[in-house]
């Protein structure tokens, strides 16, 4: 069923588990990411970036909007597990309008790079509309970035805790991403993996929200040695490895966004396929082993955040 996304992610946030957001451009992740769910039998959210709706709609947000609320919302209503679709990183007012009128479950205004009073005014504003229109709102404190060792820098890119608890009162918004050393991309660490788990710990206390973890991605190994095995050339990458992730989901964080991990899955298969097979040229074939990692990458997630059979 088509679902608000503040419904799945209040019951991620009581049960303390995590589900994954999975970002998407087109058809094809849809239907991987979906089978990967299904097999689960586990809660789902799609996301597009402005970016996204913009490619779909050919350059007219509104035409982009409505593109992915009727690819997801008609197949959503014929399945047995809740699907949300989520704007990802709303900042144009007029895609964000797009969003709510065409029937999104839920938008980001995502203002983190505005002054404090300034990030609370504008999400304020978007939460009335939206709340208006039925619509859930997510909202973040924080620069995506990563901290290393420097604690005068971390101090200033990561969220502040009385911020949070302000901002989340004040606001109203329904779940809330608190930025504590992730970025996006498959290029989040140079050396360890490092994430600030006690600011993490004080923003769920303070804020009681269900949480977001961005550039969430692990940048399976996996895949990437594929990937490159056929001519691809990811030097240096890593990700947010799997044990981190599950310690971020017991300290508080329920909804996961993923979308390096699905690109990265996706260009492996397809770099596999045609280097074995220089005959075929169907999409709907040389595409399939594409998308069997991609829902392999999904499942591996789901099993990993722990919303296998939260349905
Ligand atoms: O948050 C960013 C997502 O990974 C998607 O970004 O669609 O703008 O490339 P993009
Ligand atoms: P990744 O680049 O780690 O997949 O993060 C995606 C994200 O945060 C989308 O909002
Ligand atoms: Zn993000």
């Amino acid at each position: 069923a088509y679902v608000d996304t503040k419904d799945i992610l209040d019951k991620a946030s009581e049960g303390y588990y995590g589900v994954a957001a999975f970002n998407i451009n087109n058809m094809e992740f849809f239907h991987a990411i979906l089978e990967g769910a299904l097999e689960k039998k586990s809660p789902l959210i799609i996301e597009t970036s402005e970016g996204a709706i913009k490619y779909a709609g050919m350059n007219d947000p509104y035409r982009g909007a409505r593109f992915f609320v009727n690819m997801i919302k008609d197949m959503a209503n014929t399945v047995d597990i809740p699907i949300a679709l989520h704007l990802d990183h709303g900042n144009n007012f007029d895609i964000i309008m797009a969003a709510i009128k065409a029937g999104y479950s839920s938008v980001m205004i995502d203002a983190s790079h505005e002054v404090f009073e300034e990030n609370m005014r504008i999400t304020k504003d978007i939460v009335r509309i939206a709340h208006a229109a039925g619509v859930s709102v997510e909202a973040e404190l924080g620069q995506l970035s990563g901290i290393e060792d420097n604690v005068e820098a971390a101090e200033n890119v990561l969220v502040n805790v009385d911020e949070a608890k302000e901002f989340c009162e004040t606001t109203e918004v329904d779940f809330f991403a608190p930025a504590i050393g992730t970025s996006h991309g498959a290029f989040k660490f140079k050396g360890e993996a490092k994430l600030d788990y006690d600011r993490l710990k004080k923003v769920k206390e303070v804020t009681g929200k269900p949480l977001v973890l961005h550039g969430a991605s692990s940048v399976v190994q996996e895949y990437v040695k594929i990937a490159e095995e056929y001519g691809a050339d990811f030097g240096g990458s890593k990700g947010v490895p799997a044990d981190v992730l599950k310690q971020t989901v017991e300290y508080g964080i329920n909804k996961v966004n993923t979308d390096t991990d699905l690109r990265i899955a996706y260009v492996a298969g397809l770099r596999e396929f045609l280097a074995h097979d220089a005959k075929q040229f169907d999409p709907r074939k040389y595409q399939r082993k594409a998308m069997d990692y991609v829902k392999k990458v999904v499942m591996e997630r789901i099993d990993i955040l722990g919303s296998a059979n939260k349905i």
